[in-house]
């Protein structure tokens, strides 16, 4: 069979999979654009799941593209909390009144004037043109690498380019033969669904007949691992500071990780110092404040991109009134445990902000 004819039959099979199989997603009610392009930022590093939750929170709090250029960024940030990755939440907020200034607060169907917006790439402007718009533009991302990479038995790592174009060179074949929003979604869909990274359920896979991995008994090793990304453990320790009943919490700058976050000070433990001295020490540099006598809290651990962070932590009160002088955030403020609440917080001061509140 040539490329054409094997275009078409895999496209009509899957596609009819996909009508049967297609998970109920609240974007796929209207396919309406600014929600096709929150879903997909927010799609990008995070899981399903926990991606249909802050969605249906996000599209409340901001229903369009108007209310999330007027909201605050801290706002936006809190809406996030959680997610990782906080640089796409300020880029989806910039993107935002960029188009209220210049497309009237609409989402253009126009991949150039899309690729021009903060936070979207060539992989997001496809998306948006092909799922909102229903434009012939391939989407290729990690599920639709696999799937390919199985179905040809490629033995090359995926993210090699040559092997990127010629898989999204494939899915642009396919695409004579079937509607873009539904070819494009139907192929994510498999692989997140049956042509999954482990144990994959061939045995109800449409296209099973015309899978070479699977005739050759390779599904296991497809796609091919590239440069394996490790885990980096570090270790970390910061001060939770009280005064008046209020605590100590200071913004995060922009060019840093985390940025726009508040957060308790803190920072990395050097060779051979103990978590209550760099606890100490961190705040002094940060903010020339003085720690009291500090008492051990919590020790939490949160993974953050390649990153396993154990953070230590330690109470303190402070007497006295001592001005802070910030050396490493941007502002700070005193606040109640309550108020602690607005503010949007990586991951682990989150954790050590609910066990704050067991106290
Ligand atoms: N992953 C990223 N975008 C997706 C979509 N539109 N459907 C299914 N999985 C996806």
């Amino acid at each position: 069979m040539n490329n054409y004819s094997m275009s078409m039959e895999i496209s009509g099979l899957i596609l009819a999979w996909f009508l049967k199989n297609e998970r109920n997603l609240p974007w796929r009610k209207t396919y309406e654009p600014y929600q096709v392009w929150i879903s997909e930022i927010m799609l990008q590093q995070t899981q399903m799941d926990r991606v249909v939750e802050y969605f249906a929170r996000w599209m409340k709090r901001f229903p369009d593209v108007t209310t999330l250029a007027r909201a605050k960024e801290r706002s936006v940030l809190k809406a996030w909390e959680g997610l990782g990755y906080y640089s796409r939440a300020r880029n989806i907020k910039k993107a935002a009144e960029k188009l209220v200034k210049e497309h009237n607060g609409t989402i253009p169907e126009n991949y150039d004037a899309l690729l021009s917006l903060p936070g979207i790439g060539p992989y997001t402007a496809a998306a948006i043109m092909s799922i909102a718009y229903n434009r012939s533009y391939p989407v290729v991302d990690a599920n639709v690498e696999r799937l390919f990479a199985r179905w040809e038995d490629i033995d090359l790592p995926v993210k090699q380019k040559q092997v990127h174009n010629h898989i999204t060179g494939r899915v642009q074949e396919m695409m004579d033969h079937a509607a873009p929003r539904d070819l494009n979604q139907a192929l994510m869909e498999l692989g997140a669904l049956v042509c999954t990274p482990k144990n994959p359920d061939c045995a109800n896979c449409p296209v099973r007949n015309q899978c070479k991995a699977l005739a050759a008994g390779t599904v296991a090793e497809r796609p091919v691992k590239g440069k394996k990304n490790e885990t980096i453990d570090i270790v970390m320790a910061c001060t939770i500071l009280k005064k008046n009943g209020k605590f100590f919490i200071q913004q995060r700058q922009y060019d840093d990780v985390w940025g726009g976050l508040w957060e308790f000070p803190g920072g990395r433990i050097k060779d051979g110092e103990s978590p209550e001295n760099t606890a100490i020490r961190e705040l002094l540099e940060e903010t020339e404040l003085q720690a009291g006598s500090m008492v051990r809290f919590k020790t939490v651990i949160h993974f953050y991109t390649r990153y396993r962070v154990t953070l230590h932590s330690f109470l303190t009160d402070i007497k006295g009134d001592a001005q802070p002088k910030l050396h490493a955030a941007l502002q700070y403020r005193w606040v109640s445990l309550e108020e602690l609440e607005e503010y949007p917080f990586p991951a682990g001061h989150r954790q050590l902000i609910c066990k704050l509140k067991e106290l």
